[in-house]
């Protein structure tokens, strides 16, 4: 079955066409968008215009993949018996009705059996963008659409297997463990079978990917923060007068809390006479090394605490270096017996080709595709 999935939860616009059957999947197409440049003078992305960038872009974008994966055919549609429903549907979108309605009277219905859409969690006006979009696809095509959760595509990102060309289930033993990591997310969850999830620790105020957008903001660096610090952090070095807390690294669960991190990094930074480039490397280095730990210790635990047999890390802060490695090495030197899966890295951001991984399961389980749902910004999994 041939799957179109989008994605908008936040500041990348993505579509992906992928042709899966059982295990077997081929990725038609994968486009992504990002918006980073339109955000990057707020230092951080500023939800009305992320609304905007993904409905100028998704009909553009969609039509492109559709041609990539050889589903583009030009003739002409009627449509008209559709249009009063999409305009209902679009009422607040009249930009998305007049692309949208234009495209899809110029071309034949394509070879798509279903469509998988983020539903949550994000930012909600950007949710809705990709939400309706989807909607509109799934009228004027008459197929169902998926609700997908994005931090479930998060954790299926690491079956996507190129090489094999293949959903990587044989690499997934239970009760696996995933770790989220993201701009907006850090949890752990458990999982005691694919569809089934307990969320058993979580940030207790920033996330991750969030404190090194805001250190980097610190360090006169730019958004996204994440890949900047991690660059500069390779030339720093110890530093007896740089050094930050691990926050609650010895406590008896599994939350995280970065927030005070971030604060100790700005008072450091106020302390500190000078900032010269190796001073600003030395802090980078050290903020990565507390992240790290922290990160390390609390999944140790929850590994000897549940019996792990495989380690699923995801989210766009998996996508660093240090991040990887330490895992790596923490099973390699105490828990052999452990798989450890980490998405490859087209997959590791926000992308669309692992909510039509997350969607093609859902379906599989029984989701009907029922028009009526609502982008849900907090929806948890
Ligand atoms: O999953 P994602 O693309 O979007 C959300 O769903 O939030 O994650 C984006 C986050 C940003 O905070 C970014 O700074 C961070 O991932 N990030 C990194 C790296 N690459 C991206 N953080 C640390 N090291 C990296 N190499
Ligand atoms: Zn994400």
């Amino acid at each position: 079955m041939n799957v179109l999935a989008i994605e908008t939860s936040c500041d990348e616009t993505s579509i992906a066409i992928v042709r899966f059957n059982g295990d077997q999947y081929e990725v038609l197409s994968h486009i992504t968008r990002t918006q980073i440049e339109v955000h990057q003078e707020y230092g951080g992305v500023y939800p009305t215009l992320a609304k905007r960038e993904h409905a100028r872009n998704l009909t553009p974008i969609l039509e492109l993949t559709l041609k990539e994966a050889n589903l583009l055919h030009k003739t002409k549609s009627n449509i008209t018996n559709k249009k009063q429903q999409l305009e209902e549907l679009l009422t607040r979108e009249p930009e998305t009705f007049d692309a949208i309605t234009q495209l899809l009277s110029q071309i034949e219905r394509p070879n798509i059996d279903a469509i998988a859409v983020t539903q949550g969690p994000g930012l909600e006006p950007a949710l809705w963008v990709g939400i309706n979009f989807a909607k509109a696809l799934s009228i004027v095509w008459n197929i169902p659409v998926i609700p997908t959760n994005h931090m479930e595509g998060h954790l299926l990102s690491v079956l996507v297997d190129e090489e094999q060309g293949s959903l990587a289930y044989k690499k997934l033993h239970f009760p696996a463990l995933g770790l989220l990591i993201s701009g907006g997310h850090t949890e752990i969850i458990l999982i005691k079978e694919l569809g089934s999830y307990e969320k058993i620790g979580v940030t207790r105020d920033d996330a991750v990917g969030e404190a090194f957008d805001k250190v980097a903001r610190l360090l006169d660096l730019p958004y996204p923060g994440g890949p900047e610090i991690a660059k500069i952090a390779t030339q720093g070095t110890e530093n007896e007068k740089v050094t930050l807390p691990r926050p609650m690294l010895g406590s008896n669960d599994y939350d995280f809390s970065f927030s005070g991190l971030k604060t100790a990094v700005r008072y450091l930074v106020q302390e500190l006479d000078e900032l010269d480039n190796q001073t600003r490397a030395d802090v980078a280095r050290e903020f990565q090394n507390a992240v790290t730990d922290v990160l390390v210790a609390k999944t140790r635990r929850a590994i000897e605490e549940y019996d792990i047999k495989t380690l699923i890390i995801g989210g766009g802060v998996a996508a660093n270096t240090q991040i990887r490695q330490a895992f790596v090495e923490l099973l390699d030197r105490e828990y052999s017996d452990v798989n450890l899966l980490l998405p490859a890295s087209e997959v590791t951001g926000d992308n669309a080709l692992m909510i039509a991984v997350a969607g093609y399961l859902n379906l599989q389980t029984g989701a009907t595709g029922d028009l009526e749902f609502s982008a849900d910004g907090n929806l948890s999994l």
